[in-house]
């Protein structure tokens, strides 16, 4: 199997190269070098560079979108943990929004570089006033879709990475019933195995349909998956 060095150069890729190796440099850690080298050799992060996309993200949308037909011209979305932005760009080309008449908003408390058709907010979505200044900006119409990608910085630590993503679902989830237009969706990122009782119950008596989904661009060896919530029925008092 070739071995390219580090520094200047690495990373190329020749014709003949099947798979690129890095060697670990000595201030880099293995799990650096590691991420290095599944990057490098990542046809999905081939793809979303080909096709202009911020993120290999943006397949797993795509994949979403194909089985579960979730996107449709016209209506408008809402992307939790929207940075890079692969998600609001699919959103954005699928919906037709444009920066005239823009239907996708995207908040992440990361910055990110302006998506055409899509208003950015530079925000953690934790605080109180991040609900409303997202309707604010669709201009107070509901969404039709809420997407929520949003993952905090993995601690190594099962449990606790476990409970940081499925409080940041729940918050996902009561903003969608909140907000959503009825027949609407709601999207997000879960651990495998791990979606709470209470919120898919919660789930179940608001939405017609909910699946759990692992799209082929998510990878095999990571726990991430996808709770898929259709067909929102307005919302329901227990
Ligand atoms: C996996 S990335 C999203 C990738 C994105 N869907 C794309 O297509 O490019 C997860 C994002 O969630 C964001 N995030 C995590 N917690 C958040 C919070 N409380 N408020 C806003 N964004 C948050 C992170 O900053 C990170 O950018």
């Amino acid at each position: 199997m070739p071995e390219i060095p580090t520094g200047k150069g690495a990373g190329r890729r020749t014709d003949r190269d099947l798979k690129v190796r890095v060697k670990t440099a000595r201030k880099r850690k293995l799990s650096s070098t590691l991420w290095l080298e599944r990057q490098l050799n990542d046809p999905y992060v081939a793809r979303a560079r080909a096709e202009g996309y911020k993120s290999r993200a943006a397949f797993k949308l795509i994949e979403l979108n194909e089985k579960y037909k979730l996107l449709r011209k016209g209506m408008r979305v809402v992307d939790l943990g929207a940075a890079p932005g692969g998600w609001s760009q699919v959103a954005a080309g699928v919906t037709g929004s444009t920066d005239e008449h823009p239907l996708i908003v995207g908040i992440d408390y990361l910055e990110m570089d302006p998506i055409p058709g899509v208003i950015l907010l530079q925000k953690d979505f934790t605080e109180d006033d991040a609900p409303q200044m997202l309707i604010d900006a669709l201009g107070g119409h509901r969404p039709d879709l809420v997407m929520s990608d949003m993952a905090s910085p993995t601690t190594g630590h099962r449990a606790t990475d476990h409970l940081r993503i499925m409080h940041l679902v729940e918050i996902a989830a009561d903003f969608a019933i909140q907000v959503l237009n009825p027949g609407g969706a709601f999207i997000a990122k879960v651990f495998q195995g791990g979606t709470e009782h209470q919120l898919l119950h919660d789930l179940k008596r608001n939405f017609n349909s909910t699946f759990h989904a692992k799209p082929p661009s998510s990878r095999s060896n990571s726990a991430e998956a996808y709770l898929v919530a259709k067909g929102f029925k307005g919302r329901q008092e227990e």
